[in-house]
C-alpha cells in the first residue's frame, strides 16, 4: 500500500466525518455511513446493527442499496454470530470465509438470496459504550485486507459518535418539553418574590406566599428528578436491580405510606389479594413507586367518600394487579394521550395539581420489566388501571 494512498484515504475519511457529525437524522446517518463503508472497503454491501441496551439486542437497521427489508429489522442477531461476538467482545473481526466460520448466521443471507463470502464486523464504541456493529460483505474483485480493517475501525469510531449524538437530538425534543413545564412554577416564583418586597404586604399574606414558594419548589425538583429518570430510563441508561420479594407486602407497604393522605381525601382503601404470599423477581423499589404512582392518582381523582379497590393475583406465569377507583374518570378522548409525557387530562389539569410524569414513567417501568400496563376508564364513573409482569422466579 503507497503511503500516498493511505494520507488520501484518511482525508477522505475526516471530511466523511465531518459530513456525518452534522447529519442529525438518524436514518439518513445510518443509510451515508453504510454507503461510505462500503466504498471505503470496496465492498459488494454493508449494513449497521444497532444495540438496544434495554433489551440487550442487536436488530440491523440500516444497509446499503436497499430499504431494509421488516423480515431482517425485526430478526433478532444472536449472540454467537459474527456480529454478536464483535459486540459481546468489543472487537472487530474478519472472517474470510464465513462458510467455514461457525458464527456465520445465515437467516440474512437467506432471507435477502445474498451469498456471503466474507465479513469484516466492527463494534462501534463511543464513551465506552456499544452504539452497534458496522459490518462489510464481500470485497469485489478481490479479498478483504488488513487495511480494510482499518479503515473501517476509524470509520466506526466516527460513527459512534455521530449516532450517539443524533440520538440526543431526538431527546431534544422532550428536552424542549420539559422547559416548556418548567416556565410556569419559575414564572410564578419570580412573581412571589416581587410580592415579598413589598413593604405593605401582611405578615399572614406574607406566609402564605413563602408556602407558595415552597410548593412550587418542591414541583419544580419532583419535576426534574423524574425527568431525568424518565429519560435515562428511555435511553436504558438507569439500570434495574432485580430482586426477589413478596409482592403483597410490597402493596401493604405502599397502602401504609398513602393512607394519612387517602384519609385526608376520606377515601378507604381496599386490598383483595388472592393469596398470602405472592413471590417475584423484579426491581423492588421501581415496582413499589409505579404501586404509589397509581395509588396517589386513585386517591388525588377521586371523590370525597369515594373508594378504591385492590387486586393482586397471579395468572399462569403473570402476576396482574389492579387498582380500581370511583373518581372522576377519564374522558374517552384522553385515554389515549394519558400515558405521554406531562399530559394531564383537560378536567383535571386546573383543579389538581401535578406533572403528567407519573404515569409515563410508570408504563417506563412496567415495560423495562417486559410486562405492560393500561387502563379502563369511564368519564364521571372511575377508572381501574392495571399492570401485568413475568413472574421469572429467581
Ligand atoms: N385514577 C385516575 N382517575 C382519573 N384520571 C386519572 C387517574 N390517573 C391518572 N389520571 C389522568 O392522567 C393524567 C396523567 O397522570 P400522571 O401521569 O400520574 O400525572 P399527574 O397525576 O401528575 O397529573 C392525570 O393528569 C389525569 O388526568
Ligand atoms: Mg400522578
Amino acid at each position: 500500500m503507497k503511503n500516498e494512498q493511505r494520507y488520501n484515504d484518511l482525508v477522505n475519511l475526516l471530511e466523511i466525518s465531518r459530513d456525518l457529525a452534522s447529519t442529525l437524522d438518524l436514518n439518513s446517518l445510518l443509510n451515508k455511513i453504510v454507503q461510505v463503508a462500503a466504498n471505503i472497503t470496496e465492498a459488494e454491501a454493508a449494513s449497521i446493527l444497532l444495540y438496544d441496551h434495554k433489551k440487550n439486542e442487536l436488530k440491523f437497521k440500516a444497509a446499503t442499496n436497499q430499504e431494509i427489508d421488516p423480515k431482517i429489522t425485526e430478526m433478532v442477531v444472536p449472540k454467537d454470530s459474527i456480529a454478536g461476538w464483535a459486540a459481546q467482545h468489543q472487537s472487530s473481526l474478519f472472517v474470510p470465509d464465513v462458510h467455514k466460520d461457525p458464527r456465520f448466521f445465515d437467516q440474512v443471507e437467506k432471507a435477502l438470496d445474498f451469498p456471503t463470502r466474507s465479513i469484516i464486523a466492527i463494534p462501534m464504541i463511543t464513551k465506552g459504550r456499544l452504539i452497534g456493529i458496522l459490518e462489510v460483505l464481500n470485497k469485489k474483485h478481490d479479498s478483504f485486507t488488513q487495511y480494510d480493517l482499518e479503515l473501517l475501525e476509524t470509520l466506526g469510531a466516527q460513527a459512534a459518535v455521530a449516532i450517539e449524538n443524533s440520538h440526543l437530538f431526538e431527546q431534544s425534543d422532550a428536552i424542549a418539553d420539559l422547559v416548556h413545564e418548567l416556565r410556569t412554577p419559575l414564572s410564578s416564583i419570580k412573581t412571589i418574590t416581587y410580592l415579598l418586597n413589598k413593604p405593605e404586604i401582611i405578615p399572614e399574606d406574607r406566609q402564605k406566599l413563602i408556602d407558595t414558594i415552597q410548593n412550587e419548589t418542591n414541583r419544580l425538583n419532583y419535576m426534574v428528578t423524574n425527568f431525568l429518570d424518565l429519560v435515562r430510563m428511555e435511553t436504558g441508561r438507569l439500570s434495574f436491580e432485580y430482586s426477589t420479594f413478596d409482592f403483597n407486602s410490597l402493596v401493604n407497604e405502599c397502602m401504609l405510606i398513602l393512607l394519612p393522605l387517602a384519609t385526608q381525601h376520606k377515601i378507604k382503601i381496599i386490598d383483595q389479594p388472592e393469596s398470602e404470599q405472592l413471590i417475584i423477581n423484579a426491581d423492588r423499589s421501581k415496582i413499589k413507586q409505579v404501586i404509589l404512582n397509581l395509588l396517589n392518582n386513585a386517591i388525588k381523582y377521586n371523590h370525597p367518600d369515594g373508594t378504591i379497590t385492590l387486586q393482586h393475583e397471579i395468572k399462569k406465569d403473570k402476576l396482574t394487579f389492579s387498582i380500581t377507583d370511583s373518581g372522576v374518570g377519564i374522558p374517552e378522548k384522553e385515554i389515549p394521550f394519558i400515558f405521554n409525557k406531562f399530559y394531564r387530562a383537560s378536567s383535571v389539569e386546573n383543579e389538581i395539581q401535578g406533572t403528567g410524569l407519573g404515569l409515563s414513567i410508570s408504563r417506563q417501568i412496567i415495560e423495562n420489566h417486559q410486562g405492560s400496563i393500561g387502563v379502563k376508564s369511564q368519564k364521571d364513573k372511575g377508572s381501574t388501571f392495571f399492570f401485568e409482569l413475568p413472574i421469572k422466579k429467581n
